[in-house]
């Protein structure tokens, strides 16, 4: 079963990735909570598929838990959550010795990753990520917050996990939306990786079995191999973790034009990491023919996406107020070809503009 450790100054600590983890998941439990206490978060809908599986697990092998269930969805990365999220550790008399589980995709790993971090000025706490965008990124790397009415991921902490669980059986009940989400971060490493990963993803897509758990396992480990070795260069991003935002900047744009909610945010890096193809070759010509593969690939997955309109003018406008800004120069993570990505700025505006233009025309014609 693949094991991938992500080394950090630290220390270093285990992202398991398999459909067979229950006992990888025991043993490492029983050396980070030696005093068996847990306070075990489950996203709502992931508990009422999977949860009493796990608890009747814990519960077997003489773990005392306290259960607490998020309503699933991104309002639920709110003050307002956090607030019940501390009363309910508070009024139980959580210790530093106690651990926190965190069970769910994205929205409950960066709630109760932030909600550990900032408890007792620290938890220590382990991830059962449970999405495939949560199990190849959001799990990964110790980027823990929640939203603010200003944006999102404003307010938070970075906070490393003891261990991460990426169990592919819990993508078998994963809506295909999700997985497709999902996909879009995985296709983001197929750029940043280059061809040989490219390949792998595009004939995964070409089964059309998005559900195949041999293959998940692999597209898996590749990508978190990945980020763990950027994350371990580079824990803070003060430089090279700034790669992986390769088509967040188009990306969050897009979702900021649309109003949250509507596209999914793995959905809107696809169409972001397709304006960031045709950026990079509008910036480098002679870069068209080495990403020709890699943009017919993303215009492809699009036509996964469902279709909504999306105002070009309106998402340039967006995108000056990227949070990643440098001073007043809008950065890009662009690509010479896949695998060679680099950070661009004081691009001509006429280039980004005419790239969304060209990206959002390739999405109206496509997406469905
Ligand atoms: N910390 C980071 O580095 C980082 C990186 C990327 C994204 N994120 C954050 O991650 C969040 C998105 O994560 P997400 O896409 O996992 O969304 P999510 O946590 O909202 O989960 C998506 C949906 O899937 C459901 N679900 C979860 N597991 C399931 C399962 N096994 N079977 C069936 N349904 C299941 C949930 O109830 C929810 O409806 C965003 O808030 C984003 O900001 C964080």
């Amino acid at each position: 079963m693949p094991q991938i450790n992500l080394k950090l100054k630290a220390g270093s600590y285990p992202v398991i990735i398999g459909s067979r983890t229950d006992s990888k998941f025991l043993s490492l439990l029983k050396t980070k909570a030696q005093n068996k206490q847990l306070f075990v978060f489950f996203d709502t809908r992931f508990y009422v598929l999977h949860g009493k599986k796990i608890e009747s697990l814990l519960k077997r092998n003489k773990f005392i838990i306290k259960s607490f269930l998020i309503p699933s969805g991104e309002k639920s990365k709110s003050a307002s959550t956090l607030k019940s999220i501390y009363n309910f550790l508070l009024h139980n008399k959580i210790s530093r010795d106690d651990f926190i589980l965190a069970c769910g995709g994205g929205v409950t790993t960066d709630l109760i990753g932030y909600a550990a971090a900032s408890t007792l000025r620290g938890i220590p706490w382990g991830a059962v990520s449970t999405t495939l965008l949560g199990m190849v990124d959001a799990a990964i790397g110790g980027k823990t917050g929640i939203n603010h009415a200003s944006g999102k991921n404003l307010i938070g902490a970075f906070w490393q996990p003891s261990f991460v669980i990426c169990n592919t059986q819990h993508l078998q009940t994963l809506p295909e939306r999700e997985m497709i989400a999902g996909l879009g971060e995985v296709i983001k490493y197929g750029g940043l990786i280059g061809h040989k990963f490219m390949d792998e993803i595009e004939r995964f897509l070409k089964t059309g079995d998005l559900y195949n758990s041999r293959v998940l396992e692999k597209l898996i480990t590749v990508s978190v191999r990945y980020k763990a070795l950027i994350v371990s260069e580079d824990e803070r991003e003060k430089n090279i973790r700034m790669l992986l935002n390769l088509g967040h900047t188009f990306g969050h744009a897009i979702e900021k034009t649309l109003g949250y909610g509507k596209l999914l945010h793995g959905e809107a890096i696809i169409i972001g990491l397709l304006a960031a193809v045709i950026l990079s070759r509008k910036v480098n010509k002679t870069a068209a023919k080495a990403l020709a593969g890699y943009e017919s690939l993303l215009k492809k997955c699009l036509r996964l996406l469902p279709y909504f309109l999306i105002k070009p003018a309106e998402t340039v406008k967006n995108m000056q107020i990227d949070k990643k800004r440098s001073g007043q120069k809008l950065r890009f993570v662009l690509l010479k070809s896949p695998g060679k990505p680099f950070i661009a700025s004081g691009l001509k505006p006429k280039l980004i503009i005419d790239s969304v233009k060209e990206c959002l025309a390739l999405y109206k014609a496509e997406g469905r």
